[in-house]
């Protein structure tokens, strides 16, 4: 997720049961200027994997050069082309979600693509369709599908819906059922039931913004699936899981951090500590936070309550 996908992040979750990690959608033109800020986004570590860096164009040449070129310099498991954001910064680009308005274009980007790759797998992210009357699943999966993409994910939602109301997980079953390669299933997946996400057919979930302050999901999906009980970290446990992510969001190396993206970590903190009571208390002291041993001082103050 954008603003969220670090490896500090990515490096919890894993440890917490994810399966795979993604890098935050990066634009195909802005990985082929080189540029140091574009490429530091797509940094990863050994621990992250196995780990897909996600690209959004939408000039098929561009986008498969881009791809040749994160090939060869970051290695990834898998390359992700994004078909569903819809931000502004992408529709206005005629990227993300723009070409769920046309699925050849879409089918043509993965050809492309993933005949650019020497050897790193080809999949693709997508959304419903552009709107409620314009779904274009399971036809455009099968496209993709055609086209060379090794695995899908379908987020149950509209690009008109944006990340509200139900995700559609019908469609994303006809589509699971579809397909030959495997469908990751996406949107709300964490308010399915062990039953739900069973007969959904779907390979695997994606999960979002349940994962934030979360990383403990990924086991708790698997356990729902296993029809065990869940596993409830406690305020403590809590606590030391959002110190270690601010302190390594401050380390040296490859997830330096300047004081930007240190205020940018600041959310990822607070999202641990959602829900306990004095939530408002912490979430103020902590906004006016601008160092690593202040926030430690305010979570250690409640580590003791
Ligand atoms: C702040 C934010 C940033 C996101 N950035 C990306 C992104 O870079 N690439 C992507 O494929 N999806 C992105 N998404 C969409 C999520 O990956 C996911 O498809 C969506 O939130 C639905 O899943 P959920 O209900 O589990 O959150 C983003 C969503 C949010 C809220």
């Amino acid at each position: 997720m954008s603003g969220f996908s670090n490896p500090v992040f990515r490096r919890l979750c894993v440890r917490f049961g994810a399966a795979a990690t993604v890098s935050e959608f990066v634009y195909s033109r802005a990985v082929l200027s080189g540029a140091e800020a574009v490429m530091k986004k797509l940094r990863f570590t050994e621990a992250e994997r196995p780990y897909g860096v996600q690209l959004f164009g939408s000039d098929p040449s561009e986008m498969a050069e881009a791809c040749s070129y994160v090939e060869e310099r970051l290695a990834p498991d898998f390359i992700d082309i994004n078909f569903g954001c819809p931000a502004p910064t992408a529709v206005c680009a005629g990227a993300g979600s723009a070409l769920l308005k046309n699925p050849d274009r879409m089918a043509e980007i993965v050809h492309v693509c993933s005949r650019a790759l020497k050897k790193t797998p080809l999949t693709a992210k997508m959304r419903l369709g552009w709107s409620e009357s314009s779904i274009i699943v399971p036809e455009a999966a099968l496209l993709l599908e055609a086209a060379g993409a090794k695995a899908l994910t379908l987020h149950g939602r509209t690009k008109l819906q944006g990340y509200s109301g139900p995700a559609d997980w019908t469609l994303i079953e006809l589509c699971a059922r579809s397909l030959k390669i495997p469908l990751i299933g996406n949107g709300s997946a964490e308010d399915l039931s062990g039953a739900e996400l069973a007969s959904s057919a779907c390979s695997a979930f994606m999960i979002g913004r349940a994962a934030l302050g979360n990383p403990w999901i990924f086991e708790n999906m698997r356990r729902r699936m296993e029809g065990t009980e869940a596993f409830r970290p406690s305020r403590s446990q809590r606590i030391a899981v959002a110190l270690e992510f601010a302190s390594e969001m401050c380390s040296e190396g490859i997830d330096g951090v300047s004081e930007r993206d240190f205020a940018r970590a600041l959310p990822q903190v607070m999202a641990f500590l959602k829900g306990f009571s004095g939530f408002k208390n912490i979430r103020r002291a902590l906004s006016g936070v601008k160092t690593l041993g202040e926030v430690r001082a305010v979570l250690e103050r409640e580590k003791d309550l």
